[in-house]
């Protein structure tokens, strides 16, 4: 996951490939809350592993539940539940339960109704926007049935208290749920009323038009999976009949999420020219509502087709068709219409979407305020938006609004270029990492599918001679844009140490250049591997070090490297250090940065590296080698070390890593893609 301040995006050409998806937020949750309350085990499979389902498992456990992970080789990151059966295992718990809509409404729910007829008390909270999204009308529900619920801040808004009833809950006669607000009321009442159905039946009956119906129809799959069979007079009532009680089902396995399924099928709408954006995880056998986006992506253009458990989707037309469209039956995969409303022939009117505006945050309003940034006309409305495409777009930093959905739609507007505009721009997603709260790997998954032109990933350059504090400052830099980082030396010295270990001689240009040319490295979590073997140590020692500078001097050692280090020009950007990253490798980078330190202070600093290390040398004896290593470096005939002609120079000797760090970045501001 992204954790970096802000993401940039550079302009994207194409996309092709395959993704898989994380397990769907509304299964996910859903099934763990029935696995909590049913009697037995359950064992869930391809469960999302995301902040919403994180706090849903906590809440579990405070309550009593076992929840114990499986790994075993054919199910990584499995669970299995053991419900509490209906029964109070814990009388009394304050739970924290996020921004998590999906787990605030249902236990809410369920926790009143345990807390009613078994003399529970409990706090449910939230994070602050948690405390502005409404319950009221989940409470009005409960209430006449004889739950006891407090608002502990603002009447109709969680935190909230749930206490003892005072009487037996009455179910004589129907409840009654507003369906017009939030379906989710709904889905919390259903997910929770089979505790108190043993021996009555229970009845619900809808206030107004109910809406997102296709979540209720996940609601209704899962419940039937586990024991409940709800009967239902079109979508005003719904009958759960005596004698229902939650059963586990044993096993489960989660669909990957549809919401998410939505980004991948724009994505294959707008870029997928040539071979098609392939998801699996979840096929066109969804149980999900949401997957009828794909008809109204196909009525923008997109190609789609599928079977259980996969999507291909291609482009179909170009640009774009316009569409106006009532959202009603896919209200989060909606915003992502929104996005390719950017890429179409006219103005697309997106309606019914009252509902976004009580969800993360208020998404008419954050969605009309970002696309406009990049150049869009809005007009929103109470319950709808409409966009017509940027006439010049526009380079934009996008507010989040800690909106998943918000970042991972906007990421699409960065294949703008598609467009013929003159110019292509760059999107920067700001607090990239909100996308945790349904899939966490969204960015490593969209840039394994996107292409683009090497030279608009961004390259940054640190060259310099040994010990200048390059590799910090180039780990530093990676590590707040979100780069990739290529410390060159190592892979020198990874020759060296081959040649080292073949008995390679120092002066056979050639065997060396095979050398180099067959490497097996990479790279993971900072370690340095060879051939599998880790060689992350070796690689640092002195001796190495020393065989590397001498054999970098051979013009087909380089030569043989080339290739291995424009390799790592990948999307979103890199961090190249070394000796010529600037003035060979990537000679068109966007920042070139000349880094240098006295002699002394560089000596002094891998003395100290050395030392903590525990490995002994003398401050002289390190002296004398960095020097003789600058004059071959400098001096020798291939790709010497020098600055590049435009290299910003930096000299670090007496300056902290925060300050040069400090430095570098406010040069990328003027340099990089958002100068
Ligand atoms: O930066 P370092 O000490 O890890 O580099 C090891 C040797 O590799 C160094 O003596 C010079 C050489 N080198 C090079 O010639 N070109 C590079 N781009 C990187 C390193």
């Amino acid at each position: 996951m992204y954790s970096t301040e802000f993401l940039d995006l550079p302009p994207l050409l194409s996309a092709a490939g395959t993704v898989r998806l994380p397990g769907s937020k509304s299964i996910s949750n859903r099934v763990l809350l029935l696995a909590g309350l049913s009697e037995g085990t359950t064992v869930i499979h391809d469960l999302l592993d995301s902040d919403d389902t994180q706090v849903m498992l906590a809440a579990l456990r405070v309550l009593g539940c076992r929840v114990e992970t499986i790994d075993t080789e054919t199910a990584v990151g499995s669970l299995s539940i053991t419900g509490l059966g209906g029964r109070l295992d814990v009388l009394e718990a304050a739970l924290f339960l996020g921004n998590a809509g999906t787990a605030m409404r249902p236990l809410t729910a369920a926790l009143a109704m345990l807390a009613a007829t078994q003399n529970g008390c409990f706090e449910l909270s939230g994070v602050a926007r948690m405390h502005e999204r409404p319950i009221g009308d989940l409470v009005d529900a409960l209430r006449p049935l004889g739950c006891r619920i407090d608002y502990l801040g603002q009447p109709g808004f969680p935190p909230l208290r749930l206490l003892p009833g005072n009487q037996p809950l009455d179910l004589s006669v129907p409840i009654r749920v507003r369906g017009d607000v939030s379906s989710q009321f709904l889905t919390a009442m259903l997910l929770a009323l089979p505790l108190l159905t043993a021996h009555q039946p229970a009845v619900v009956e809808i206030d107004g038009e109910l809406i997102s119906k296709p979540y209720i129809e996940i609601t209704l799959n899962l419940l039937s999976r586990f024991g409940i069979r709800v009967q239902r007079d079109g979508w005003q009532r719904f009958v759960i009949p005596s004698g229902s009680r939650f059963q586990s089902p044993g096993t489960i396995h989660v669909e990957g999420d549809a919401s998410s399924a939505s980004y991948f099928i724009a994505l294959g709408a707008i870029a997928a020219t040539d071979r098609p954006v392939r998801i699996e995880g979840v096929g066109t056998d969804s149980i999900q509502g949401d997957l009828r986006f794909i008809e109204a992506a196909r009525s923008m253009g997109a190609e789609v087709s599928g079977g259980a458990g996969w999507i291909e989707v291609r482009r179909g037309r170009w640009p774009l068709a316009a569409i106006d469209l009532n959202c009603n039956h896919i209200p989060d995969a909606a915003m992502t219409l929104a996005l390719m409303a950017l890429y179409a022939d006219g103005t697309t009117r997106l309606s019914h979407i009252a509902s976004w505006r009580v969800k993360e945050t208020d998404r008419i309003a954050a969605m009309a305020t970002e696309l406009r940034k990049l150049g869009a006309s809005v007009v929103e409305g109470s319950d709808f938006i409409e966009i017509t495409p940027p006439a010049v777009w526009k380079a934009a930093a996008i507010h989040t609004y800690d909106d998943h959905r918000m970042a991972m739609c906007f990421s699409l507007a960065a294949f703008n270029a598609l467009t013929g505009q003159a110019s292509a721009v760059p999107v920067r997603i700001l607090d990239p990492k909100c996308v945790g709260k349904t899939f966490p790997e969204y960015f490593e998954t969209f840039f394994s599918v996107v292409q683009t032109r090497p030279e608009w990933i961004p390259v940054i350059t640190i060259d310099g001679p040994t010990a200048s504090g390059k590799g910090t400052l180039a780990g530093v830099l990676s590590d707040k844009l979100g780069y990739h980082v290529l410390d060159s030396g190592v892979l020198y010295r990874a020759t060296a140490l081959a040649a080292i270990d073949g008995h390679v001689d120092v002066a056979d240009e050639t065997a060396l250049a095979n050398l180099a040319a067959s490497l097996d490295l990479s790279f993971k979590s900072g370690q340095v591997r060879q051939a599998g073997v880790d060689v992350t140590a070796r690689v640092r020692l002195e001796d190495v070090g020393l065989v590397a500078s001498k054999i970098s001097a051979l013009p087909q050692v380089r030569q043989a490297l080339l290739t291995l280090q424009l390799s790592f020009r990948r999307l979103p950007g890199l961090v190249a250090d070394g000796r010529d990253m600037g003035t060979v490798v990537f000679p068109d980078s966007q920042l070139k940065i000349f880094l240098t330190a006295s002699a002394q202070a560089r000596a002094q600093r891998r003395f100290s590296q050395l030392a903590a290390a525990g490995l002994s040398t003398t401050l002289e004896g390190l002296l004398a080698d960095l020097q003789e290593r600058d004059a071959r470096d400098q001096n020798r005939a291939a790709a010497p070390l020098k600055p590049a002609a435009d290299a910003l120079l930096l000299d670090n000797s007496t300056m902290s890593i925060g300050d040069s760090t400090e430095t570098l970045l406010d040069a990328w501001g003027r340099h990089g893609p958002f100068a």
